[in-house]
């Protein structure tokens, strides 16, 4: 098989990527990232044959046009795709805990990174998805973008984002169905990990709900193991059960 995660530099991508080297039957894996981690470079060099990294700010259509062009130089298929992308902070971007704080820049950076990326990542990787085989096109999304299950408030750009991100993807699954019925869509929660992401959200969660990205990449693996045509267009936790949208 060959498999391409985006947003493999750090975190939850990254467990993925070591992931994927460790499986036998995975020929090659892809990996996006914005920014080089030492340790994605390290893998590099320790799997050169079978890793291969490229360059994508996923805000930038014709970075994601450019990565694509050059893996069809390499791979004339892809079985799985994992958007592992995502944005919940960043030093002048803190998730709004009222009203007050919404600025209209701060939620287009969380649709441009949560939601929209994913779907461009879609529309220019169809082809390489098309090949009469399974096919998996997941993202990692989150339980607070379920509309349904919103007790608490708050966070209204990464909540939006990601039951953006969500509508997406169902939209992707109703379409594949018709055209590429082989190809499996579905949103992923992967319970809350311990990353750069979560780390300043982390006070609250007992010990044993915080999940290493290693446990994560774990858990979703048998998640997508066990999806079938059936499962496309679902959100689905990181035990498999199907959440509300
Ligand atoms: N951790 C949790 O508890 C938790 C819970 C629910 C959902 N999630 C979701 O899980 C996914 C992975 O999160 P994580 O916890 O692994 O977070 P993380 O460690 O902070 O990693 C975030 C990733 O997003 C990439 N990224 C951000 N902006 C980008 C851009 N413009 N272009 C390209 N890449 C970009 C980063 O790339 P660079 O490092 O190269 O910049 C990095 O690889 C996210 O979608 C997140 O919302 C996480």
């Amino acid at each position: 098989m060959e498999a391409l995660v985006i947003g493999a530099s750090r975190g939850i991508g990254l467990a993925f990527i070591r992931q994927y080297l460790g499986m036998i039957h995975c020929q090659r894996v892809y990996g996006t990232y914005r920014h080089l981690s030492a340790e994605l470079k390290l893998l590099q060099t320790q799997y050169p044959e079978r890793l291969v990294l490229l360059p994508v700010d996923v805000t930038k259509e014709d970075q994601i046009i450019q990565a694509i062009a050059t893996l069809k130089g390499q791979a004339q298929r892809l079985d799985e795709v994992i958007y592992c992308v995502g944005l919940l902070h960043q030093q002048t971007l803190q998730p709004e805990k009222s009203l007050r704080h919404i600025h209209p820049e701060n939620l287009l950076t969380y649709f441009q990174i949560n939601a929209i990326g994913a779907v461009l990542w879609a529309k220019h990787l169809a082809p390489l998805l098309r090949h009469g085989d399974r096919a998996v096109f997941a993202a990692i999304s989150a339980k607070v973008g379920s509309i349904e299950d919103n007790r608490l408030g708050g966070w209204y750009g990464y909540r939006a984002s990601k039951a953006a991100l969500n509508m997406f993807l169902k939209n992707i699954a109703i379409e594949w169905k018709r055209t590429m019925s082989q190809a499996i869509v579905v949103a992923l929660h992967p319970g809350t990990t311990d990353t750069e992401l979560s780390q300043p959200f982390q006070k609250n969660v007992p010990p044993e709900k915080l999940f290493t990205p290693e446990r994560t990449a774990n858990q979703l693996r048998l998640v997508l193991d066990r999806l079938t045509d059936q499962d496309s267009g679902q959100f689905l936790s990181w035990d498999g059960t199907p959440l509300p949208w």
